[in-house]
């Protein structure tokens, strides 16, 4: 018999000792998107946060534009440089501890799928942001399918039938295939953990998911770009057309997060073929998780006499809830 892979159970979406767990055995460990080189001016700096770290990225006014040269990115908290790599085709992508491995090593498999795309072709034109009542893999896992989107997006079907739609997962990330004989409109990328690049309408946007300390709230971060100025009537047609599919999601989080908060829902079944996405990501987790959780707990075995913490002793519960 097939073996099918289990959703993650409902608590993983509520509790804030697994979320510090997750924070622990992910998200200081991952690399992340910053975007493209075309985000960053000479001689300006973009804020950011990933699991409540602070980041800054700076670029020198003498670097010229569009070049790898000059970015810098520290972190607030205590102002050391953290490791940052440019893709040969434009996209900036940072650490946030030194725990991290290398970039290679995270992403093997990542720089010959981008090298048929020039992330720089587009200009950076606006950016948004705003909180949303829903963990944030509730928004990773309406991502990682598109079972839902005939429903859901109606006016995103329409350009992009879900008659055919495949995920492609690799070594922390997958590639999203809308239709197979345009591979440049209708690319849509997840990177593990927490964030998207989507070249689709005529444009092309990043959003980040960023947990905050409480597990119920995320916040949304969504940066776009498009040949057109910011202020022309072909950006706002693309901005009103993207910004659409990101409401219709939005909604749909809030609601299925309601049913995840209320115990409606705990666990289920994952479809192998229509959510390998959803399956993919989560067993990521899931894994990771648990090797955090199996690691610490030797570690405070190793020391007599110290009892565990409550907070343990919480995700230790939902550590093996999943199992
Ligand atoms: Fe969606």
């Amino acid at each position: 018999m097939q073996h099918l892979t289990r959703t993650l159970p409902a608590s993983w979406y509520r509790s804030e000792p697994l979320y510090q767990l997750e924070r622990r055995a992910v998200l200081l460990k991952s690399w992340y998107l910053l975007g493209p080189l075309t985000r960053f001016k000479p001689g300006s700096s973009v804020q950011y946060e990933f699991g409540q770290v602070p980041i800054t990225v700076r670029k020198s006014s003498s670097s010229p534009d569009l070049s790898s040269e000059g970015i810098t990115v520290v972190s607030d908290q205590d102002g050391t440089s953290l490791r940052h790599h440019v893709t040969p085709t434009g996209l900036v992508f940072s650490t946030i501890s030194a725990s991290a491995p290398t970039f290679h090593n995270f992403f093997p498999d990542l720089e010959p799928l981008l090298a048929r795309v020039d992330f720089t072709r587009l200009p950076h034109r606006r950016s948004i942001k705003y909180e949303g009542n829903f963990n944030w893999k509730t928004m990773v896992d309406g991502y990682q399918e598109c079972l839902h989107c005939q429903y859901t997006h109606p006016s995103f079907s329409v350009l992009y039938p879900p008659t055919f739609y495949a995920v492609e997962n690799h070594v922390n990330f997958s590639q999203h295939i809308a239709d197979p004989a345009k591979r440049e409109d209708g690319l849509f990328l997840y990177f593990f953990p927490l964030e998207t690049l989507n070249v689709y309408g005529g444009g092309m946007s990043s959003f980040r998911v960023c947990p905050t300390e409480k597990p119920g709230v995320t916040r949304m971060e969504f940066d776009y770009y498009h040949l057109e100025d910011a202020d022309s009537a072909k950006f706002e047609e693309y901005f009103k057309f993207v910004r659409q599919v990101a409401l219709e999601d939005f909604e749909l989080c809030e609601k299925a997060q309601e049913n995840l908060e209320k115990g409606v829902y705990n666990e289920g079944i994952l479809n192998p073929v229509k959510e390998n996405g959803v399956a993919f990501y989560q067993q990521q987790i899931l894994e990771r998780v648990t090797a955090q959780y199996e690691m610490e707990k030797s570690a405070m075995t190793a020391t007599e006499n110290q009892s565990p913490d409550a907070s343990m002793a919480v995700g230790a519960k939902s550590v093996q809830a999943a199992a």
